[in-house]
């Protein structure tokens, strides 16, 4: 399989140009970049459904494309004519308010339209798309929603990358998605995992700022810390070998009822894609094909039990999504150049660096949060069928935070939340831990 065609770098719209072309221009960048991933794929690849959760990359292809036909194309033009009219159902992802879906699991038995067809429905409304943006009299309303179409396209480049993983680790072949060796030990060796201390109070969190984020991701609000610790850096891949060498896949009382019983159901031993987790050298299944894994590098593809599991062996927890935004504020304002997001193209988490106390908050992996994925305070969705892109999901589901090898750097930032169900292993997922530290200790460490 020949390797992918590089990466394009992260939007750099014309920043003084009125707003409209400056949103054309970021519509053909991020559009172009979802055109990249795809490069060294086969039409045969991206037909693949290997679960419910992982679609088709040709699904993926046509549920972005009809996403902006459907919110921004048609309530902007009267008149509007469907490029055709039954993609309104086959690439309908879950917004009722639109109409009738094809069913998630079935995306795979869509052979048609082809690939190829696909690619020309996407060519169709990028023309369109800009054609618009350009002639000007689009409404903020209408332009809000291309800034969110082109949000829903970046959480779809990761997902195209998530879901062929799993895709090809169902394939005896394992094939590699990119083919060429990746170095993923460059030397760099995790430094020690310290506890930080917070000495908590009120803190407040969501975004507050100007300019687009999605709808969960505001109000801003004010909350109360308990002082807590948060670790330096993610748990390693040779960290959760211990706890694997320890039986922890074994000891019930690390594990949450529903995680247990679950682990029992699907014989879970290891995290996801790691093969012979019994030796002093596991292999890994990556994007890159099958590797050695660097145990030095931040564990990934776990569920929250998992992660749950391991932060109770481990004697202390997951953080709280609170407990993280305020870690990540005081001490990662700023998202590393290096930081290990998808344009950065490892593809792979790897071991951080030893720049200040906390690291690698943004990158590698996502990482579980004990909170529950709830509205804040004062939330409101967005009005229509818009509606339905977060909101109805805030039940049964855990927030993630910071970012994977394979998000898109525009999705780094402190108050973007990411959720799962508890179950979910295919994503970039690992952990960092977090301690709750009492007044009493607090006084007597001298804890700032
Ligand atoms: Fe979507």
């Amino acid at each position: 399989m020949s390797s992918v065609v590089p990466l394009h770098p992260a939007p750099t719209a014309e920043t003084s140009a009125p707003r409209p072309r400056q949103l054309a221009a970021q519509y053909r960048e991020v559009r172009a970049r979802t055109i990249a991933l795809i490069g060294g794929l086969s039409a045969e690849d991206c037909q693949l459904q290997s679960m419910t959760e992982a679609s088709p990359v040709k699904w993926h292809l046509a549920h972005t494309t009809w996403f902006f036909e459907t919110f921004v194309l048609e309530p902007a033009q009267r008149g509007y004519r469907a490029v055709n009219a039954k993609y309104r159902v086959l690439f309908n992802s879950y917004y009722v308010g639109v109409g009738p879906r094809h069913p998630r699991g079935d995306r795979g038995l869509l052979s048609r339209p082809s690939l190829e067809e696909v690619l020309t429905y996407r060519r169709k409304i990028d023309t369109r798309m800009v054609d618009g943006l350009l002639q000007g009299g689009w409404s903020d309303e209408i332009l809000d929603r291309v800034q969110y179409g082109l949000e829903h396209e970046c959480q779809h480049q990761e997902l195209i990358l998530t879901d062929i993983k799993h895709h090809f680790w169902c394939n005896p072949l394992r094939p590699a998605y990119k083919a060429v060796s990746v170095n993923l030990n460059l030397g760099e060796h995790p430094s020690a995992l310290e506890f930080v201390a917070y000495e908590g109070g009120t803190a407040e969190i969501g975004h507050e700022a100007d300019g687009f984020v999605l709808d969960h991701e505001r109000p801003r609000h004010r909350v109360w810390l308990e002082p807590f610790e948060m670790a330096s850096r993610p748990v390693t891949n040779a960290e959760y070998a211990a706890f694997i060498a320890d039986g922890g896949y074994r000891k019930a009382q690390f594990w949450l009822a529903d995680g247990w019983d679950l682990r029992e159901k699907e014989n879970w031993r290891a995290p996801l894609y790691w093969l012979a987790e019994d030796s002093d050298a596991p292999r890994a299944f990556t994007l890159t094909g099958i590797v050695d894994l660097d145990m030095e590098a931040p564990v990934c593809h776990l569920s929250y039990y998992e992660a749950d599991a391991y932060a109770r062996w481990a004697g202390a927890r997951l953080p709280t999504e609170a407990e993280w935004e305020h870690v990540a504020g005081q001490d990662c304002a700023v998202v590393a150049d290096d930081a290990n997001l998808l344009e950065r193209g490892l593809l792979n988490p790897g071991p951080g660096k030893g720049e200040g106390r906390i690291r690698q908050m943004f990158g590698d992996v996502w990482e579980w949060t004990g909170s529950a994925y709830l509205p804040y305070p004062g939330y409101k969705p967005p009005p229509g069928t818009l509606g339905e892109y977060n909101a109805k999901f805030m039940v049964n589901q855990m927030v993630l935070r910071g970012g994977s090898c394979v998000t898109p750097r525009s999705q780094a930032r402190a108050t973007y939340r990411n959720f799962f169900a508890p179950h979910s292993r295919w994503q970039f997922s690992g952990i960092r831990l977090a301690r709750s530290l009492s007044t009493r200790t607090r006084e007597t460490s001298g804890a700032a």
